[in-house]
């Protein structure tokens, strides 16, 4: 079997730097740091999940290249992703003499890599610092970009910066030993990036959509890592810091950061929350951004045909849009929603009343309601568009 293999480059104002996508990169990353000229001592943050499964692979591949290695443990999820956490991490860190010069590096999925990254901005006014993403949704998002950061009780990742990494060392296979809800997750933040950048990517998912969930088959997995990558590398090159452009990549988060707050950041797996608001931004963007039915229709079959499982019930739209108000995206006391015009195509607006923002959260609940069947989720769903005044 060949593995497939492929570099791809994202650039910044000061530089760029490699995503390497590779089967087996993990063992390879000696070499990967000579060539970028990186030094020890090698800050290695990681939790101890990650740290069971790879942590030994990455020291005996860095030691045999000659570098130091120093290994600090953080606790695993969403809710650790905080600035106690950062304390805690610096303090381990420069017990373990972490030095200016050296390199950090992030092993895990997308709250190692935020958490790490900003440790990495502040520590010494910043330390160059590499990831290792080991989830699937770290690997074609949260890896790619220089954003990092950490949540407040205000809202989510509303403390952080841009920190652009060294390298990004992506190896396919640790996908394998995920959850079957993490691979999910990152296939919701796929579909994210096929609907808002590449209406044919979308076919390419629809087509593999069990295969990249079921994560069985690593050559495939490469290839729609390294197309989704390649997506996001496009947009975070023409906007490093978010001031236009790379908002597009907020589509579904407006909600989904909403509901990770509302659900104390236990229930989802954020791209589970993704794949959420995707269905209430893509029921907005059909009811005032312009969204043609038929282009709906596509995008609720495909988002209800992912095989989520987690509970939506019980959720209080009111309490969702509410919370929508403490997140950053907010400005001027109105709520920034990313809706599509059609695929591929979006557009930013305030003009979303909390009332339509509540019944896109209904319809989303109705779509994804454990208890209901086909037949009468359309019937509510309908009944809801009906009865909104946008
Ligand atoms: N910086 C960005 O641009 C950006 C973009 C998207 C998402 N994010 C952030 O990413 C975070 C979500 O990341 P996530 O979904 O990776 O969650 P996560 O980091 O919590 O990882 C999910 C679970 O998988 C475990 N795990 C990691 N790798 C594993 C492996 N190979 N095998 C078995 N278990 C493994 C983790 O320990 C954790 O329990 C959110 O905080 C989100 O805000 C950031």
């Amino acid at each position: 079997m060949t593995m497939s293999s492929e570099t791809l480059t994202v650039k910044h104002s000061t530089g760029k730097y490699p995503i390497l996508v590779e089967p087996k990169s993990l063992d390879a990353l000696g070499e990967q740091f000579e060539r970028r000229s990186l030094k020890s001592p090698v800050g290695i943050v990681t939790n101890r999940r990650v740290n069971d499964l790879y942590g030994d692979r990455i020291r005996e591949g860095l030691r045999g290249a000659g570098f130091v290695t120093r290994t600090v443990l953080m606790p695993d999820g969403e809710r650790y992703k905080n600035l106690a956490t950062v304390e805690q991490l610096i303090n381990a860190l420069l017990k373990q003499k972490m030095e200016r010069n050296g390199t950090i590096l992030a092993l895990g999925g997308g709250v190692t890599g935020d958490v790490t990254g900003f440790v990495a901005s502040i520590l010494f006014r910043g330390v160059r610092w590499v990831q290792v993403p080991t989830t699937l949704l770290a690997q074609v998002d949260a890896s790619v970009g220089g954003k990092t950061g950490v949540n407040h009780e205000f809202g989510k990742n509303i403390i952080g910066a841009f920190h652009q990494p060294e390298l990004v060392v992506i190896d396919p296979e640790v996908n394998l030993t995920l959850e079957t809800r993490d691979r999910l997750s990152g296939y919701a933040e796929m579909l994210k990036m096929a609907f808002i950048l590449d209406p044919s990517f979308l076919d390419v998912l629809i087509k593999y959509r069990d295969k990249i969930i079921d994560g069985d088959d690593v050559n495939m997995l490469s290839r729609a890592i390294s197309r989704s990558v390649a997506l996001k590398a496009q947009i975070v090159t023409e906007d490093e810091r978010e001031s236009n452009r790379r908002r597009v990549l907020n589509f579904g988060h407006t909600f989904a950061h909403a509901l990770e707050k509302v659900t104390e950041y236990k229930r989802y797996r954020h791209g589970e929350a993704v794949l959420l608001g995707m269905y209430a931004a893509g029921w907005l963007s059909n009811q005032v951004s312009g969204l043609s039915n038929d282009n709906w229709e596509i995008m609720r079959s495909i988002l209800r045909d992912v095989p989520f499982d987690q509970q939506v019930d019980d959720l209080d739209a009111a309490k969702v849009v509410a919370a929508m108000e403490g997140d950053k995206k907010t400005r001027h006391d109105r709520i920034n929603y990313v809706l599509l015009k059609r695929f591929g195509d979006v557009t930013i607006t305030d003009a979303v009343s909390p009332t339509a923002a509540q019944l896109a959260v209904q319809a989303m609940k109705v779509a994804f309601s454990n208890s209901g069947n086909t037949d009468d989720e359309s019937t509510s769903d309908a009944n809801v568009s009906a009865t909104g005044k946008l």
